[in-house]
């Protein structure tokens, strides 16, 4: 379980630290940053499946995901007798993610190559990464560390303090999370990265008319939802025969009452349909209201027969009948027994029922000078967190 996020210079959030607990949940006003935490944490994820340097491009380059407001705030301008000026830039571009839970930290600092080194010169470069024993970085516990292209791996056999420099280099844009994988010589770093890779993002699914999970799609064994609802069919399918089939059917009836699930199988292509108390039929794919199809959305994806370390939801409620959160809140609550659980949410009522849930933390982001900050930070028990330097 990850006990600690930390995140610098990423959009508005400039230097933040969250401590994590079983079950999240986050919320604040309107542009806080609440979706930008959400994206961090998947940027992070991507360092572990060779993504970060595409996607941070996608979104427009290091240049626009850098928090945009100055390096420092002087004393004056924290507050509030002067307006924040633009200063000539006096540190490196760095933009650092990383977490730490009681066994294992890892951190990665991004940063702008040397200028006119190469036509790449947008795309950002893996300046450090580290991997490390226990919740706090300390040079002795490091266990992986790459500074530039070169890693070096903690050599237990030849006894402590003694490290042994791979011979091979890695690319300025790849990880070495992607690039390095001996399980003898590095066991930790295949650890955090297979944990890193189960983790689970999801956010706005499609609900319009040609949205993929309305469609008739290929069944196969889906025991993960797909990001964009593709595989809804299947994955709800999955869940009966080798998930917690009844607790599908529980969380259909809950927010439905009467209501069941069925999978209609045209020769191997499957599409979801709901049969509704009073209807002589079943509604098919295509007819499912958007907040009927995300909820169902929603229940295959938190009932995941194979559910990951980490499951990360950005404003679930989202065209949802206020009727339905306490349902989906059983839903979320219930994921949690089984993996460590983040959600983002706006919704009063999927927030108090959250709430009341043992395990449960709030965490209230807020925005001071334009930065994300933690409203509570004193309820928060804020954990110790240190960079690696350059
Ligand atoms: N590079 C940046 N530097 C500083 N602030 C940024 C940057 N990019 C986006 N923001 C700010 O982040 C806010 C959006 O945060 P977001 O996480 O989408 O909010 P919400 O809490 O509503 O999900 C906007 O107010 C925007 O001004
Ligand atoms: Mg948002």
């Amino acid at each position: 379980m990850l006990s600690t996020l930390a995140i610098a210079n990423y959009r508005s959030l400039r230097e933040l630290i969250v401590p994590l607990g079983p079950l999240n949940v986050i919320t604040g006003p309107n542009g806080s940053g609440k979706s930008n935490l959400y994206r961090a944490l998947r940027l992070l994820a991507l360092t572990a499946r060779g993504g970060v340097i595409p996607s941070l491009a996608r979104e427009g380059g290091l240049q626009s995901t850098l928090w945009a407001g100055p390096e420092r705030f002087s004393r004056a301008v924290a507050k509030g007798e002067y307006a924040v000026q633009g200063t000539v830039r006096k540190d490196a571009v760095s933009l650092k993610l990383g977490f730490s839970g009681e066994t294992f930290g890892y951190a990665i600092d991004l940063g702008l190559p040397m200028p006119g080194s190469s036509y790449f010169s947008l795309d950002p470069v893996i300046k450090r990464e580290c991997i490390w024993g226990g919740p706090v970085l300390r040079p002795s516990a490091l266990l992986v560390d790459r500074q530039g292209p070169m890693i070096r791996i903690r050599d237990e056999d030849a006894g402590r303090g003694e490290w042994t420099t791979l011979a091979q280099p890695v690319a300025s844009f790849d990880s070495m999370m992607t690039e390095f994988a001996d399980p003898r010589s590095a066991p930790e770093m295949i650890a955090v990265r297979e944990q890193i890779r189960s983790w689970r993002f999801y956010d706005h699914f499609r609900t319009d008319e040609h949205a993929p999970a309305r469609q008739v799609q290929i069944g196969t064994h889906s025991p993960v939802l797909a990001d964009d609802g593709a595989n809804l069919a299947a994955a709800l399918q999955t869940i009966r025969e080798i998930g917690d089939g009844a607790a599908l059917d529980t969380a259909i009836g809950d927010a439905f009452p009467g209501a069941r699930v069925e999978i209609v199988n045209h020769e191997g292509r499957f599409e979801v349909a709901l049969r509704q108390e009073g209807l002589l039929r079943s509604l098919r794919g295509a007819e499912l209201s958007d907040g009927t199809l995300r909820y169902l959305l929603l229940a295959a994806a938190l009932l995941s027969p194979r559910p990951p370390a980490l499951l990360v939801l950005d404003e679930p409620e989202t065209s949802l009948h206020p009727d339905l959160l306490p349902s989906l809140a059983r839903l979320i609550a219930r994921a949690s027994a089984h993996s460590q659980v983040l959600v983002v949410s706006h919704a009063a009522r999927l927030v108090a029922a959250l709430e009341r849930e043992a395990g449960s933390q709030s965490i209230v982001l807020e925005r001071r000078l334009g930065a994300t900050a933690l409203a509570d930070e004193d309820a928060l028990d804020v954990p110790a967190w240190k960079w690696p330097s350059r």
